[in-house]
């Protein structure tokens, strides 16, 4: 596994593959890897040539009150995961090396779709024109065939395509599952911040999560109603800042339920911030 930390050498080597006319998967992430990313690397092994991982903690996507020192890096750990793998490349940049300053403030920015404005974008406004425009550079980077991406950060998603879509990149976006644990918690890196007992109350978003797919199933179609079964579930977490079933496309609210749906909910369990959401899909 080649282990890469310039943009030159990274795209040299991601080049030189192309030229051999293999195909190149990428799945970029921010580390503390789990069994979520590294579906997404399984996906890029079984649809691609060559595999390329990137490990970047993204300064310009955490507010200034959020958690980007505390956030985990353990770095041998990860590269022994990706080895196991199977990934061929890793692309691991000093914050220096991607934005050429400390802060990236003054640069060039991808200002996002709409799509970026609601929930996510309520709760943290320059978040996703941080997500776009490093995704932005690292595709400039490592030009890959595909990209894959998990519908845990279900708008990010759904920034990413637009970005891709609006701006007609060559790289296709690859939607790949959410990755749960036994219990039914969506995998994630902040799930290592919960204690014990926050970690028993963390389950509530999946529960509620079930509960809302469950009264779908059993024919409710107002989504205020869909609202009330989730928040009722909702009780344990410390806060929430949404718990919404909205368009799939627009992710704007809906008085009636008339095509496919998203529940998507944020919550807070002790000082940590978790999102997750379910799809909810008309026949
Ligand atoms: P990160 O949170 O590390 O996630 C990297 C990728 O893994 C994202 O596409 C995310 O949706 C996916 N992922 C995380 N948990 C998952 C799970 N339980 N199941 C399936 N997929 C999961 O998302 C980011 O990093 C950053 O915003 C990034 C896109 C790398 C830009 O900095």
């Amino acid at each position: 596994m080649k282990v890469f930390s310039t943009v030159a050498e990274t795209r040299h080597w991601c080049r030189q593959q192309l030229r051999e006319t293999h195909s190149i998967g990428f799945a970029p992430t921010m580390g503390a890897l789990h069994e979520g990313h590294l579906s997404l690397v399984r996906q890029a092994n079984e649809q691609c040539d060559r595999s390329v991982v990137s490990i970047f903690v993204n300064p310009t996507q955490f507010a200034p009150h959020e958690d980007l020192d505390q956030y985990p890096r353990p770095i041998e750990n990860d590269l022994a995961l990706l080895r196991q793998a199977g990934t061929d490349a890793v692309f691991l940049p000093s914050v220096q090396e991607m934005y050429l300053s400390d802060s990236g403030d003054e640069s060039t920015k991808v200002l996002p779709s709409s799509v970026a404005l609601p929930l996510e974008g309520v709760h943290r406004p320059d978040h996703f024109v941080g997500v776009a425009t490093v995704v932005m550079k690292l595709l400039q980077i490592v030009p890959a065939d595909r990209a894959f991406f998990g519908r845990k950060d279900f708008q990010q998603l759904c920034v990413i395509e637009h970005m891709a879509r609006d701006l007609s990149m060559a790289t296709e976006i690859v939607p790949c599952p959410i990755v749960r644990e036994e219990d039914g918690l969506a995998m994630s890196s902040r799930n290592r911040y919960l204690s014990t007992e926050e970690r028993k109350r963390a389950l509530c978003l999946s529960k509620a999560l079930q509960a809302v797919q469950q009264a779908f199933d059993a024919g409710q179609r107002d989504p205020s109603e869909l609202e009330l079964v989730m928040k009722d579930s909702l009780k344990p977490c410390d806060h929430l800042d949404y718990a919404v079933v909205v368009d799939r496309e627009s992710l704007l609210p809906v008085s009636k339920i008339t095509r496919s749906v998203v529940a998507l909910i944020a919550a807070r369990i002790g000082k940590t911030r978790l999102i997750d959401n379910c799809e909810l899909t008309l026949a």
